[in-house]
């Protein structure tokens, strides 16, 4: 029998993140949203797009959860966008009562899910998501990490004209203005990139890294980025399915690792068929311990104004 996978929200990263799972024929979607006919209409048109790109694929566009019983992996992306000059912190009021709402509907009839959250401000979400859903942290990840180590990735490959897949990186903290970059941990073919860019420049880079979401929505207007972002939960949602044991970058509940406890924060993760296998602890130097701990301490804030 096929994975079946919900997508909870239509709007671009959800419905993007329906196109990639359904362009590597991982699972059978169902695509759901408040908005009458928008789930149903994407959802038709990626189905015939199906027999082009040779993938059986079903996908399915709905308003009734009663569609999203017994999915293995349900994707949260529900929630408003922010807009120029918004910070993701400035959607929390209203992104936590669509997700408190979207956690009960779906783990209602899919009790045994594993939730994948992507809505904005990313951690708080999380931890809204593994609270109300009072699913153990193995079953509740949040998406920012791997986002935002594929753009520290695009830039380095950029800088040194090298190939992607020669780069692997490493962002760990919050996904936001307090996120961690870790260059030490970042490599191309297995060179610390420490090693190929000068220092000032490699600052810039992390910058950029910083910005990533805030210069994509600069330019967008109406909107944030979404090619990346639903490529960035897809990866997460095909390791779980293949039971792949992948390291990602991912948004865990901590209960002490890193010195850090009872909150999500990105840390590196691996990734199976139970969702969240293992949180794996590197040594930090003190100056990225503290800049995580000040990142963690962002999540903490902004956790406490939602009561979370
Ligand atoms: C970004 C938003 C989606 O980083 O958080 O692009």
């Amino acid at each position: 029998m096929r994975k079946k996978v919900t997508i909870v929200g239509a709007g671009n990263v959800g419905a993007t993140a329906a196109h990639w799972i359904a362009a590597k024929e991982l699972a059978d979607v169902v695509l759901i949203d408040i908005m009458e006919g928008v789930p149903q209409g994407k959802a038709l048109d990626l189905l015939q797009a199906m027999p082009i790109e040779k993938r059986d694929s079903h996908i399915l566009g709905t308003n009734d959860y009663a569609d999203t019983a017994n999915s293995d992996i349900v994707v949260i992306t529900a929630g408003i966008p922010r807009k120029p000059g918004m910070s993701r912190d400035d959607l929390l009021n209203t992104n936590s009562k669509i997700m408190s709402d979207v956690v009960g509907k779906v783990t209602a009839v899919s009790p045994n899910c594993i939730l994948i959250i992507v809505s904005n401000p990313l951690d708080a979400m999380a931890q809204a998501a593994f609270k109300q859903s009072k699913f153990n942290r193995e079953r509740v990840i949040g998406m920012a990490g791997v986002l935002d180590s594929a753009r520290f990735r695009t830039f380095i490959a950029e800088e040194l004209k090298v190939s992607v897949e020669n780069v692997t990186a490493f962002v760990l903290g919050g996904h936001g203005d307090t996120m961690v970059p870790l260059p030490r941990y970042s490599t191309v073919a297995g060179i610390p990139i420490t090693e190929l860019i000068p220092a000032d420049r490699l600052a810039e880079i992390v910058q950029r890294t910083r910005d990533g979401g805030a210069e994509i929505v600069k330019y967008l207007k109406t909107g944030s980025a979404y090619y990346a972002p639903s490529a960035a939960a897809v990866e997460m949602v095909e390791a779980i399915l293949k039971d792949k044991k992948k390291i990602l970058p991912c948004a865990a509940y901590l209960q002490g690792e890193y010195g850090i406890e009872g909150f999500y924060i990105g840390v590196p993760c691996k990734l199976g068929s139970k969702g969240l296998e293992q949180i794996i602890e590197i040594k930090l130097t003190a100056e990225e311990d503290a800049a995580l701990k000040k990142s963690a301490a962002a999540v903490k804030e902004l956790c406490a104004v939602i009561g979370v």
